[in-house]
């Protein structure tokens, strides 16, 4: 099935068509995942400002995509972001907060059990929304020989702790905990965001197949409900 891509010229046009489709396709009280990171920044802006936003999103329930197990210098939790740019400003009950606590190395397993539990209780998610890391990973699902299920410890590679906190070349190893690309392909509907100039090449990749651990983000392809919103580089 060809995977659904919308090209917008303008960063501004791209956000408000997705506000307006969430407002169109996502009932009230859904599961959502929704990412961190620059990408989605414009959207929660959006969100936050529009009333009509604010009234449906706050309905929802959200479940953290992955989180660090220590944030790199110049990062933060993920929870902290999520709590900032959307769970506080929506005024949100803590039913509606699926987040991850933080965790050690001694009980990064028993969390991602629990996290597996809760994932089978409360899922499947009517809507994943995803960036793109600059090696075509989604969520913390980082290039690997296989996908892994359920929720899973993870070394991040240099090259994503070096995109997440800007140009410094990382001087120990970096873990997270992610939401596995097979629970990812269990929801109803998946948005890739892809606003940057500069991944339009490693989306190209990725949509091009074939499905690859080695580039996680092809796995989506696979999806029958896949909105791809990324830049037209022709009139870019
Ligand atoms: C991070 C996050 C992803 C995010 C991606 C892209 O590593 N784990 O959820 O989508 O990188 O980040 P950015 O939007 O800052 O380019």
């Amino acid at each position: 099935m060809p995977v659904r891509q919308l090209r917008f010229s303008e960063p501004e046009a791209l956000y408000e068509s997705i506000r307006l489709r969430i407002e169109d396709e996502v009932p009230p009280g859904s599961l959502v995942a929704m990412p961190t990171g620059s990408t989605p920044l414009p959207l929660y802006a959006r969100v936050r400002a529009n009333p009509r936003s604010r009234a449906l999103w706050a309905t929802f329930r959200f479940l953290q995509l992955d989180e660090y197990f220590e944030p790199p210098a110049g990062a933060e939790f993920f929870r902290d972001y999520l709590r900032r740019e959307l769970f506080d400003p929506l005024e949100l009950p803590s039913e509606s907060v699926l987040d991850i606590e933080p965790f050690s190395h001694a009980n990064a397993t028993k969390r991602a059990e629990q996290l597996d539990a809760q994932f089978q209780r409360v899922g499947p998610p009517q809507l994943v929304v995803l960036g793109l890391g600059p090696n075509g990973h989604i969520a913390f699902n980082e290039p690997a020989t296989d996908f892994a299920d359920g929720y899973h410890f993870v070394e991040l590679c240099p090259t994503t702790v070096r995109a997440n906190v800007g140009s410094k070349i990382p001087n120990r190893s970096h873990y997270a905990l992610t939401l596995s690309v097979p629970q990812i392909l269990t929801a109803e509907s998946v948005y890739l965001i892809v606003p940057q100039l500069e991944k339009q090449t490693v989306l190209d990749r990725v949509l091009g197949g074939p499905v690859s651990p080695m580039l996680p983000g092809s796995a989506l392809i696979e999806h029958p409900n896949l909105s791809v919103f990324r830049r037209d580089t022709q009139s870019a």
